[in-house]
């Protein structure tokens, strides 16, 4: 039997009046987690699978999951999904190719008339990104049993907004229990430069890089920013820019994929002729491997210890998410492989920079990732573009695993 395929323009037109919630004039989309945007976002998923034939329901942390019945109702669900929640400066395509790929995949089963023995499911994940609340992979992380609901619903926005608030106003915080789930499949842009720099369409995802974030808290003291000698400033702001430059030169210096940065800051009273006498600020840290991980902490730590000292400040730095390097289902990642090879796409091994809710199923079902490269390897930025043609690729991938997985 010829691989099947999706229909190619009506994903990438989903994905475009998709794009139109929370667009930005630079062409990208803001459509941060639990905003009444991400709930317009969210109904516009709901009404699209309801007008695809599939039952939806809502879990304690607002995950939502459509599904289209199989043929063998005692049989788990092949699920897919990712998120529809943005960065602040989000593009069109990180979080929400996932989604679309999987409403794309039952409609086109639908167009064919095809029924797969296990249930098909498409979720969009609550609070993949991590921006507005932390941690980042929220939903999928109370899914896999991570976190509890009850404890995601207390954390607070910087405005001091509540999950369980945020959730409640949106109208999204529901009941549904998880269920088993036989095989879960993530497509994704790439976020990277590799599959565009090497020519390839189909990234087969082997797994992630492990992370820690931290909230970093360095206290000095407000002080004139004239009559104050430098000698005698306790300027928090320059303890902090000492340790952004220390946290780029661990990542620069570690082996395994190392990465770290710093990309909040606040700087507190925040006024031009006032010496900072608070800053607020987080630090990323990532690796291929737990060890190498622990050790740029280690060597973190003792820089912000020697800064402190030498600034004349405290620095409290407090860890507020860890995830080891996942390792995905060699078996599921060999099905993608095949799918790639059925359908004449080039296809290689390639591991995750960035966090996915496939990294928490992937403890509690067979895990895979399909990765499609986006232009120049841009992401979190708002011109984050992908070509129609890779899209389409990926998405006809994520079918024909799915459907191998569904029987
Ligand atoms: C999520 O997008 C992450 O990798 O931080
Ligand atoms: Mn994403
Ligand atoms: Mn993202």
């Amino acid at each position: 039997m010829p691989p099947l395929t999706i229909d190619a323009d009506r994903l990438w037109q989903s994905l475009m009046d998709l794009a139109q919630i929370g667009a930005t004039p630079k062409g990208g989309v803001k459509r941060l987690t639990l905003t009444d945007l991400d709930r317009q976002g969210r109904d516009c998923f709901v009404g699209w699978c309801k007008a695809a034939g599939m039952t939806t329901r809502v879990d304690a942390i607002g995950n939502i999951f459509a599904r289209r019945a199989g043929s063998d109702p005692s049989l788990p669900p092949v699920m897919t999904g990712s998120h529809l929640d943005t960065q602040p400066s989000g593009g069109k395509f990180d979080g929400a190719f996932g989604v679309m790929a999987g409403l794309e995949v039952v409609r086109r089963l639908n167009d064919l008339g095809v029924t797969t023995r296990a249930p098909i499911e498409v979720a969009a994940w609550t609070n993949e990104e991590g921006s507005r609340f932390v941690p980042t992979m929220m939903g999928s992380g109370v899914y896999a049993g991570i976190y509890t609901a009850e404890a995601m619903h207390r954390q607070k926005d910087v405005d001091g907004v509540s999950v369980g608030e945020a959730l409640a106003a949106i109208g999204y915080r529901g009941d549904a229990p998880p269920v088993r789930v036989g095989a879960y499949f993530e497509a994704h842009i790439e976020q990277g430069p590799v599959l565009e720099d090497t020519k390839t369409t189909i990234g087969a995802v082997l797994g992630g890089l492990g992370q820690r974030w931290f909230d970093v808290e360095i206290v000095g003291q407000d002080a004139h920013a004239g009559p104050t000698p430098m000698e005698l400033r306790k300027d928090a702001l320059l303890a902090a820019s000492r340790l952004v430059i220390e946290v780029n030169r661990v990542a620069r210096e570690y082996p395994d994929n190392a990465r770290a940065t710093v990309g909040h800051m606040r700087v507190s009273p925040n006024s031009r002729n006032v010496v900072p006498g608070t800053v607020d600020m987080t630090m990323d840290v990532r690796n291929a491997r737990d060890e190498t991980l622990l050790a740029m902490v280690a060597d973190l730590r003792k820089s912000a210890e020697a800064i402190a000292a030498e600034c004349r400040v405290a620095i409290d730095v407090r860890e507020v998410l860890y995830f080891a390097p996942s390792h995905f289902d060699p078996a599921l990642v060999d099905s993608v492989r095949k799918a790639a090879a059925a359908l004449g796409l080039s296809c290689r091994d390639i591991v995750s920079g960035a966090a996915h809710d496939a990294v928490y199923m992937n403890r509690v079902a067979p895990t895979a990732m399909i990765f499609v490269p986006c232009e120049g390897g841009l992401s979190h930025n708002e011109l984050e573009n992908a070509r129609p043609e890779h899209i389409a690729a990926g998405a006809n991938v994520l079918i024909n695993a799915m459907v191998a997985a569904a029987g």
